[in-house]
């Protein structure tokens, strides 16, 4: 795979960011756990070459993906219950206080955001990649009219999608669909705007993951890639520091994800694809009053009972989320969006 073409890129903050400014400060961070072994983050030479590729690789792959659907099936509930349809987080000025019911608005704003960044008034044909309930379809469907196709590996969240959504009198526009983002079930050049706000991380295969959303886009379409990634590396490094392979396995361990990749890693796979109009931001500070606000809402009465009541899976996600405040507070992880153009 050539990741060196020399595509263009246009880096932008958005709003513009102060570097040093740390917006979880209000949240204290968790110690570092001892008991971990380290395993090698090293996504895209892991997956584009069966020379490099661990053989434990595949199996992890097919463990990972019966733990996603099983992580999405008992937690989903519990989520639309407190949170509504949509399982991404939401946009907010940097520094502002939020109250609890600004969130939802602050998910919509997140979509409306993502489509102002990628420069989007129009689709005909969306595909939610990893799409939950279907909130973004719903939504894209709606203030286009688009039609959408979701696909998600959790069959309860299909059938939930479907349902809300005939509740909604929007089945003719919507579907939604068991299947795997690294293998869709979709002809090539279907859709003019590929849409994957949060699924991402949970691709174990990262070159797979943007070969597909690359193949399924139509000739002069639209990819966005809404996703949690480690910091870019810097000149001299190699891989991450010992102490931040540790913090993202445990988050790993919690969310069922498999390696993390960078924004920038993102950019090299988009460029190798000759692909056009490659922009990225950092959104991580207009995320920050997320996590505190999910991890409060888990410790209101209906939150806290239903949290017990779904099983442990749900709440071994919940026992992490205070590392992603850690993550996003040492400056590890980035909260980025990547979009581009598929070549006429
Ligand atoms: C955090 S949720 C985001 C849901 C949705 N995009 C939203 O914003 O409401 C992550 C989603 O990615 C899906 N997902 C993870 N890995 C996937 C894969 N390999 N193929 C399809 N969907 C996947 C999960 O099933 C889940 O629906």
């Amino acid at each position: 795979m050539n990741l060196t073409a020399a595509t263009p890129i246009h880096t932008s903050s958005y709003p513009p960011s102060s570097l040093h400014s740390n917006p979880f400060n209000s949240i204290s961070p968790r110690p570092s756990f001892s008991s971990f072994t380290p395993r090698r983050f090293s996504p895209l030479l892991a997956s584009s070459s069966a020379a490099t590729t661990p053989p434990s690789l595949h199996m992890d792959s097919h463990r990972l993906h019966k733990g996603i659907a099983e992580f999405y099936d008992q937690s989903s509930g519990l989520w639309e219950n407190v949170w509504g349809q949509h399982m991404h987080h939401g946009f907010y000025d940097p520094h502002s206080s939020v109250s609890l019911s600004d969130h939802r608005a602050a998910q919509i704003r997140m979509i409306e955001e993502t489509l102002r960044f990628a420069g989007v008034e129009a689709a005909t044909a969306v595909v939610d990649v990893g799409c939950g309930i279907g909130g973004s379809s719903r939504y894209l469907a709606t203030k286009f009219g688009a039609k959408c196709r979701g696909i998600t590996l959790s069959p309860v969240q299909a059938k939930r999608a479907q349902e809300i959504s005939a509740a909604e009198g929007l089945s003719d526009k919507v579907c939604f669909e068991v299947a795997d983002a690294l293998n869709q079930p979709f002809s090539d050049g279907e859709f003019d705007l590929v849409w994957s706000m949060e699924s991402g991380e949970h691709m174990p295969d990262k070159s797979k993951f943007v070969s597909e959303l690359v193949r399924v886009t139509a000739p002069g379409g639209t990819i966005i890639i809404v996703t949690w990634c480690h910091r870019d590396l810097g000149p001299s490094e190699s891989s991450l520091q010992p102490w931040e392979l540790k913090l993202l396995q445990k988050i790993c361990d919690g969310f069922y994800l498999p390696a993390w990749c960078s924004t920038a890693d993102y950019v090299k796979l988009l460029q190798s694809h000759n692909l056009q109009d490659i922009k990225r931001a950092d959104w991580s500070e207009n995320v920050a009053p997320f996590w505190p606000a999910v991890i409060r809402s888990a410790f209101t009465w209906k939150g806290f009972t239903s949290l017990l009541r779904t099983g442990w899976k749900t709440i071994r996600g919940a026992l992490v989320m205070p590392l992603m405040i850690e993550g996003f507070n040492k400056d590890l992880i980035k909260f980025a969006i990547i979009t581009c153009r598929k070549p006429q």
